[in-house]
């Protein structure tokens, strides 16, 4: 698959001159800038670096997808940049498959492969990415894309080898071929996916790592509330706080942070972010860390803006308090994925039907076929898999998702809530524009879940006495 030939040259000359690109905001390189730009640069002399701690795992998690496949040869690419307008790109961010095969994470290079290929004793496995250029070709002083001079120092495929424990090779053109199996394949996405049903060791240090760090944007987030509550945008205030946090500590967000404030915490996924944060009101902050493992935490506080909840914010907040309750003491190894929904739903049920906003009973409406009524006010799962996705293990099978045994080292979320939209005729007026959600992530042990944001205060006490101490 390597094939065509390296572009270096010993010298810049005037067929680079011709290579550059001359556009209307550019000017042609003078001679003196060709005769000079190749030399003049420091030896830079390479020590190798030892495995990065994620290179056994990865390791073993490679051998089970090669152990799937007798045969086969796999193709498994990092992806390439995704334009955003003109010459600018987003952010690049590997596969999570790729990361989780390979160890390298925010430090990956575009456009990367991984490939497994077929030997009579398994398959020998190399990581192919386009080598640095050197001093003396055009791309690395005129090209914005991969050059040095513009984006830093690249690694070399020696340097990649040692960090990640795997070999390398310079990838010129990749074309797969017709036999090979490659991401998009249903059943090499579904062994990649349920692969990571079950995390490692270093899986959940990291998961840990992002859940520590979103922690403390939630702290950042309390100290800030004053200044949101200022803003015209106050919601903006709310993820802005929190990107600085994320960016600082860790790679980026996991996902798009949701700030909803008031009647936006009824909206699951309110990402628009530009509301007020009005004393008085509830605001729901559903946020999380990706550290530069590319592990994610996915945490939600619904925080009292003024510091204190109302009677009957306070009743909706404790009863999301105690569907999460049932929920964690339905996680136990052994039993269904699903169990830990249905305790939360139960106790959503019960509620919301002691409160007459049901048609029919809390046990006629948690009838599988005929029920679903107070879903109305909570609609979505209670959990999901977290681990390099925020909605990880995503092409796993039913089987193994949802009708799944929970088993030690699962990590999922806990986020049950109520939404009562602010034209919801259903329910009371007091109730409308209410939104609660409480969500936590969880290490499946065999002594039952271990709570990893228990360290971000829960009930409704503790987060007005958390309020107190951050802002005092
Ligand atoms: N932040 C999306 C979710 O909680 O699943
Ligand atoms: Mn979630
Ligand atoms: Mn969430």
């Amino acid at each position: 698959m390597s094939t065509g030939s390296s572009d270096t040259i010993a010298q810049a000359t005037d067929e680079d001159a011709a290579k550059t690109p001359v556009t209307n905001r550019k000017q042609p390189f003078p001679r003196g800038f060709l005769d000079s730009i190749s030399t003049g640069w420091a030896e830079r002399p390479e020590s190798l670096p030892a495995p990065r701690a994620q290179a056994p795992f990865a390791a073993a998690r490679r051998a089970k997808v090669s152990a799937a496949f007798p045969g086969k040869r796999l193709v498994i690419p990092a992806g390439s940049l995704k334009q955003r307008s003109n010459d600018t790109d987003y952010p690049f961010r590997a596969h999570s498959a790729f990361a989780h095969l390979t160890g390298w994470a925010s430090d990956s290079e575009p456009d990367s492969v991984l490939v497994f290929e077929p030997t009579d004793a398994g398959h020998d496995v190399t990581l192919y990415f386009r080598e640095r250029a050197d001093r003396t070709t055009t791309e690395f002083y005129a090209d914005a894309t991969v050059g040095e001079f513009w984006i830093g120092p690249r690694p070399s495929l020696a340097g990649v080898a040692a960090d990640l424990d795997i070999a390398t090779d310079h990838l010129h053109v990749f074309q797969p071929g017709d036999d090979d199996v490659a991401l998009g394949d249903a059943d090499l996405d579904r062994v990649v996916s349920e692969l990571r049903l079950v995390k490692d060791e270093y899986e959940i240090a990291e998961m840990r790592r992002a859940v520590d760090i979103t922690a403390q944007g939630f702290d950042d987030i309390i100290r800030a509330l004053p200044q949101a509550a200022a803003h015209a945008r106050g919601e903006r205030v709310v993820e802005g706080v929190f990107h600085r946090r994320a960016r600082e500590d860790g790679n980026g967000e996991g996902y798009d942070t949701i700030a909803a404030s008031g009647p936006h915490a009824c909206y699951l996924h309110w990402t628009r972010n530009d509301g007020t944060v009005v004393p008085g009101d509830l605001i729901l902050v559903d946020a999380g860390v990706e550290a530069d493992s590319l592990y994610t935490a996915d945490i939600t506080r619904t925080l009292p803006v003024n510091g204190t909840f109302s009677d009957v914010q306070r009743r909706v907040y404790e009863t999301v308090r105690e569907a999460a309750d049932a929920a964690f003491a339905a996680a136990r190894v052994g039993v269904p994925f699903r169990t830990v929904h249905e305790a939360a739903m139960s106790v959503i049920a019960a509620h919301v039907a002691e409160w007459g906003l049901l048609p029919v009973t809390a046990e006629e409406a948690l009838d599988a076929d005929a029920g679903g009524q107070h879903r109305r006010y909570m609609v979505h799962g209670t959990s999901h898999h977290l681990g390099i996705d925020v909605h990880d293990c995503a092409q796993a099978r039913r089987e193994m998702y949802y009708d799944g045994i929970l088993e030690p080292g699962m990590v999922f979320t806990i986020e049950p809530g109520l939404y009562f939209q602010i034209d919801d005729l259903t329910v009371p007026e007091e109730l409308r524009g209410i939104g609660v959600r409480i969500e936590d992530d969880v290490l499946m042990t065999e002594d039952g879940p271990v709570n990893l944001s228990a360290g971000i205060p829960r009930t409704a006490d503790e987060v007005e006495e958390w309020i107190r101490r951050v802002q005092a």
